[in-house]
């Protein structure tokens, strides 16, 4: 899972990166994005000695204010989904603002300079060795789900592995879907992939955002576009089945249990694991 609680309760009390000093795992932040007043992202530095796998995901967090007896501090840490790839230099991170929210409400405050606290222990079950080999890899995001499809659309192995990457991101609003679709954009001048893999390797990727309470090119969940028949034929590909197709999930509890059961009971798909790759794996997006 891809969603923990909290190492603390006192939260509320938090006060800014800035403020607090010597914190354990530092990193520093290099760069932060608001792309709502929901979404930002941001980037840090990343530890020298950490490695991880292209869709993993690790605590980051700030440090509580001192409990009011002892005076102690403790980290108060999520799992985030890294979002950039296993190659980059520095860590990226996506993540949503919930006002009241014991961590995003502060942290949504970051600036350039300021420390996070990262425990570089990366896990997490978005990765290719959780699958089996295929032809077309589908990556199903609602919201801030998309963060962990931001790491692996950046990675060459994704496109090594698969003839087509179709990226599906189901948002509320359509601003919402601006991070993604910026991303994917960038794709087609990424250096790195287009000598790995080959100039031209983005036509690969076939991208569908819909929106569900404001209108865009494309309205309606995901699920029920699957269901109808829509979404497979605005993408012009068939529904999903064993022989061919491999997916990852990342989004709300409903979204991730909905796809799981119409990949198991419609498609007849099987949901592997790191221990027993099969044909889709699923993780929860981070939501407060
Ligand atoms: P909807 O607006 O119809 O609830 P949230 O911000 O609540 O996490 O939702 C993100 C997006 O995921 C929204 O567009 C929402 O649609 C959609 N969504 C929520 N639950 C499901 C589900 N069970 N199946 C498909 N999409 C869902």
């Amino acid at each position: 899972m891809n969603e923990m609680t909290p190492v603390t309760d006192t939260a509320t009390d938090l006060k800014p990166a800035k403020a607090v000093p010597a914190l354990p795992d530092a990193q520093t932040v290099t760069q932060v994005k608001h792309w709502t007043d929901r979404l930002f992202s941001f980037r840090c530095t990343r530890p020298a000695s950490l490695r991880f796998r292209s869709g993993e995901f690790v605590m980051i967090g700030l440090m509580g204010d001192p409990d009011p007896k002892t005076g102690k501090q403790k980290p108060l840490l999520r799992a985030y989904s890294i979002a950039s790839p296993s190659w980059d230099e520095e860590m990226e991170f996506y993540s949503i603002k919930v006002q009241d929210g014991p961590l995003t409400s502060k942290l949504q405050h970051i600036k350039e300079g300021d420390e996070i606290i990262l425990r570089p222990k990366p896990v997490g079950t978005l990765v290719h060795d959780a699958l089996v080999p295929g032809k077309r890899i589908w990556f199903f995001a609602t919201g801030t789900g998309f963060a962990p499809f931001a790491s692996l659309l950046r990675e060459p192995e994704t496109y090594e592995k698969f003839d087509e990457v179709i990226i599906t991101h189901t948002c509320r609003e359509a601003g919402e879907l601006t991070y993604g679709r910026e991303l994917i954009e960038s794709l087609k001048d990424d250096e790195l992939l287009n000598e790995v893999i080959g100039e031209g390797f983005w036509k690969k990727i076939k991208y569908y955002p819909t929106t569900t309470r404001e209108e865009s090119p494309k309205m309606g969940r995901i699920t029920d576009l699957m269901r109808s028949g829509e979404a497979f034929a605005d993408l012009g590909v068939p529904p999903l089945n064993p022989e061919s197709d491999r997916a990852m999930i990342c989004g709300n509890l409903a979204f991730n249990l909905e796809l799981k059961d119409l990949f198991e009971n419609t498609y007849g798909l099987e949901e592997g694991a790191n221990s027993r790759p099969a044909h889709f794996v699923v993780e929860k997006a981070f939501l407060d």
